[in-house]
């Protein structure tokens, strides 16, 4: 009985954490709170600055206020978020309220995904990766579902709410009441499950066709020969004439070395061949006793004949 009871235990927590797994879960990397949101606006391609109200997976009352075939909708929860670096991330948020495009085109969701990067806690900077959808008002770029045919919460995001072709536009929030600024080089590191990991290889940075290593924290150039330096940018001189010299002096030690063996060789050899020449004189007297023997032998056989 208990056993098949811790069985059924068993048994019921893999199936809560095999679902668990599957679930959607949201982790938005800035904190509550009320955030400068400066962005251009799609429909009239003017800079805007205004406030987004941040709690923690959801935009309420929020500026992202968007009219979609007579619903309007305001209020927005994070349904997905995948993390790609320390410092970036995809978020997906869902309207909270569906909406109908006709009569049987069923319930429909709008979603806002937001590729975001993290510059110190007070500035975050992200792009709207979808394309404008033409329907809402003002025009934005949303990811709307099909009719009848919305996508799980855990659909995998980036193939799915984030598909866009035309270039979006880079979008700050900042904390309000803070002043940090955006870095010279904030970019949209495309494509969407990717981190925005500058190649330090490309362009190449070595010169004098020296080849480039990526690493996480720099590069490093593989200069050909005669160059050297951060970017093989310094000519090898005066160095390089000692390497040269060091290694004909080597070679020359080396060879000096091999022709001493050789002769300290041939010098054995001459001795062990002294040693065989007396070897084959001793034998010799055995060779004349074969030699008698065999006579003797042939006496005898002419005695019987
Ligand atoms: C947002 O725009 C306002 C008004 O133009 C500006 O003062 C502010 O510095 C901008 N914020 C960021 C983070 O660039
Ligand atoms: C780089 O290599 C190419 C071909 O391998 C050669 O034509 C060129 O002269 C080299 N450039 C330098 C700066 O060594
Ligand atoms: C780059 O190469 C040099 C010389 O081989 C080496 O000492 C250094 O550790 C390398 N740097 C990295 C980041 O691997
Ligand atoms: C090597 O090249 C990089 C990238 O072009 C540059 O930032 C750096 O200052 C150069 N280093 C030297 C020692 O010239």
């Amino acid at each position: 009985m208990d056993v098949r009871i811790n069985l059924i235990n068993v048994l019921s927590l893999i199936l809560v954490v095999t679902s668990r797994g599957t679930d959607a879960t949201c982790y938005l990397p800035m904190q509550n709170g009320v955030w400068e949101y400066n962005y251009t606006k799609v429909s009239d391609n003017l800079k805007h600055s205004t406030t987004l109200i941040i709690r923690t997976t959801t935009l309420q009352n929020s500026v992202i206020n968007l009219n979609v075939y007579g619903t309007t909708i305001d209020e927005w929860t994070c349904i997905n978020s995948k993390l790609l670096s320390n410092t970036e991330g995809v978020v997906v948020f869902k309207s909270d309220i569906s909406f109908t495009s006709g009569p049987n085109s069923g319930n429909r969701w709008l979603y806002l995904c937001m590729k975001l990067t993290k510059v110190t806690n007070d500035l975050y900077y992200f792009y709207l990766l979808s394309d404008i959808f033409p329907n809402v008002s003002p025009k934005e770029r949303v990811y709307a579902s099909k009719g009848g045919n919305a996508p799980a919460d855990d659909a995998p995001m980036c193939s799915t709410f984030c598909q866009y072709t035309g270039s979006p536009k880079i979008r700050t929030l900042r904390r309000q009441g803070t002043n940090d600024e955006l870095p010279d080089d904030a970019a949209l590191c495309e494509p969407c499950d990717n981190t925005c990991e500058v190649d330090r290889c490309d362009p190449n940075p070595c010169q004098n066709n020296g080849s480039c290593t990526d690493f996480k924290d720099g590069y490093n150039c593989t200069c050909t020969t005669g160059w050297k330096g951060e970017n093989c940018t310094t000519a090898k001189t005066s160095s390089s004439i000692w390497w040269i010299v060091g290694v004909v002096l080597g070679v020359v030690v080396v060879l000096v070395l091999i022709v001493l063996v050789l002769i300290v060789l041939r010098k054995k050899r001459k001795s062990t061949f002294g040693v065989t020449k007396r070897n084959i004189d001793t034998s010799s007297d055995d060779h004349k006793n074969g030699e008698n023997e065999l006579k003797e032998v042939e006496q005898k056989l002419v005695e019987k004949t």
